[in-house]
């Protein structure tokens, strides 16, 4: 069986996709293959990621379109092209509409620096979850793999791995122990799981 067709949607330094690109060499991701980077900004390093590992990538700036509609169907064409199965949303900042969502519905799926429910949703992001979570002084937090749907991280949950908050943590180094301990172990993990039960069901 061919792998499954993969893209990795970023917007920024692209650590989680390094963990997928070293996932799928090291055979951990041995049931897709990303096929395609798409990033919704034309200076990200993940862009400079994909290209070091011969993977080809795609811009999809939303203010070179006119409306988010035009900026959707530009996106839809570049996977298309491709025949990508699986949508990754690795660090992609950018709330898609429920038309797009409903499109690839159970074939989308996302990483979230938290252990949702808890500090998710509309307006949670980056850095912000991990200032949200030293503010309220939980002592766990983590990460979440989640299937996208039309509310904000609020899909079937697939993976999540706790991480400890250490006393003096910041956002910064908070967010760093998440992304090691838990981001970049189980989003590989979720996305060889997810590809898995995509060519089964084939
Ligand atoms: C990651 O921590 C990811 O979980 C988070 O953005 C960071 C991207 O880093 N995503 C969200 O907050 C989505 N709500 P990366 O570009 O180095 O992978």
């Amino acid at each position: 069986m061919n792998p499954v067709k993969i893209a990795v949607l970023v917007s920024g330094g692209g650590t989680n996709l390094q963990a997928l690109i070293d996932a799928e060499k090291s055979g951990v991701i041995k049931s897709g293959k990303i096929t395609l980077v798409v990033s919704s900004s034309p200076t990200a390093y993940a862009l400079e990621r994909a290209k070091n590992a011969g993977i080809e990538t795609a811009v999809a700036d939303k203010h070179a379109y006119a409306n988010r509609k035009d900026f959707e169907e530009a996106l839809i064409a570049s996977l298309e092209e491709k025949g990508i199965e699986l949508i990754v949303l690795a660090g992609f900042m950018y709330i898609l509409s429920p038309d797009f969502i409903a499109r690839y519905k159970d074939r989308m799926i996302n990483v979230h620096p938290s252990l949702i429910p808890s500090f998710c949703g509309d307006g949670f992001y980056g850095l912000h979850v991990h200032e949200a979570a030293l503010a309220y002084g939980v002592k766990v937090t983590g990460a979440t793999v989640h299937f996208v749907n039309e509310i904000t991280d609020g899909g079937k949950i697939i993976m999540q791995k706790a991480v400890e908050i250490h006393e003096g943590d910041t956002p910064e180094t908070l967010q760093k122990r998440v992304m090691q301990e838990a981001e970049w172990l189980i989003l590989p993990a979720a996305v060889e799981k997810v590809s898995k039960d995509i060519l089964t069901e084939e």
